[in-house]
């Protein structure tokens, strides 16, 4: 696991969007695995401002968002479909049939969506760059702690911690989900690289057990411990509770090193 500290969520989000770019040059149809949330939000930003710049094109990109809500349309303007079009598929030019989620049709059977979105990520060749947030309880993407280690996506339950971390993005009297459909560990484990984000200080109690802790099912974030290229990229209050950091800037120059040197490396490039 590399993990890299930045001063700050732009900087969080200058990184990844350089590894994306890069990766982009190297594989212009890479599939990408996205995430929602306010950390992403960021690097969608600066995505959106490269491609605008003409640096980047994300014309040939094919995605998979992690999660989406159980309950309420796709159109709906709290659905993550919504989201995703908001911040960024609406700003750059991706083809949007290519985009997807594992939404659920009014009147659809929420238990075939899982294994009909495995079927497609399977079908466009398996995701090149897993893009992941931390929820404070250790989540990642809606696995919740005691989450299977090698789920599939399927219905899950969101836990009390996350409805009410949630609850800010809701106004009174809006109906919050307390289910969806997420990508499961063992799908998001599939995927051939992960990119982890995480900002703020309240994110560095989950941080420093994904990074430092024993793997288990109550730290979902902690599997990827078993993978073998995750790089998690941090500010400084998300890694303030850390107890190797030293160690961790030194192997970051040590690679910023190697890299500039020997370049990028991608296992599929
Ligand atoms: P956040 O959510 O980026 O809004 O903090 C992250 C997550 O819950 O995975």
């Amino acid at each position: 696991m590399e993990v890299v500290i930045f001063r700050d969520e732009e900087q969080v989000a200058e990184r990844a969007a350089d590894l994306l770019v890069r990766m982009l040059s190297v594989k212009p149809r890479a599939v990408f695995g996205l995430a929602t949330g306010s950390t992403p939000i960021v690097l969608y930003r600066q995505l959106i401002e490269r491609n605008r710049k003409g640096e980047v094109s994300f014309s040939g990109v094919t995605s998979f968002n992690l999660d989406e809500y159980l309950g309420i349309a796709p159109g709906d303007p709290q659905s993550y479909r919504s989201f995703m079009d908001r911040e960024f598929f609406d700003h750059v030019d991706i083809d949007k049939a290519r985009t997807h989620l594992p939404s659920c049709e009014p009147g659809d059977n929420p238990q075939l969506v899982g294994p009909r979105y495995e079927a497609m990520i399977r079908k466009a060749g398996g995701i090149d760059l897993q893009i992941l947030g931390i929820g404070q309880n250790g989540h990642i993407g809606f696995n919740e702690p005691s989450s299977s280690l090698v789920s599939r996506t399927r219905v899950k339950t969101l836990t009390p911690r996350t409805m009410q971390d949630n609850s800010r993005l809701f106004d009174p009297g809006e109906i919050q989900p307390r289910l969806a459909i997420t990508m499961g560990i063992g799908t998001i484990m599939d995927a051939r690289s992960i990119l982890l984000l995480a900002t703020g200080e309240r994110k560095a109690g989950a941080v420093a057990a994904m990074v430092e802790g024993a793997v288990s099912a109550m730290c979902p974030a902690s599997i990827l411990q078993m993978h073998e290229r995750v790089t998690v990229l941090i500010d400084e209050p998300a890694a303030s509770k850390l107890k190797n950091r030293e160690y961790y800037e030194r192997a970051a120059r040590e690679n910023r090193a190697l890299k500039e040197r020997f370049g990028e490396f991608y296992a599929d490039g």
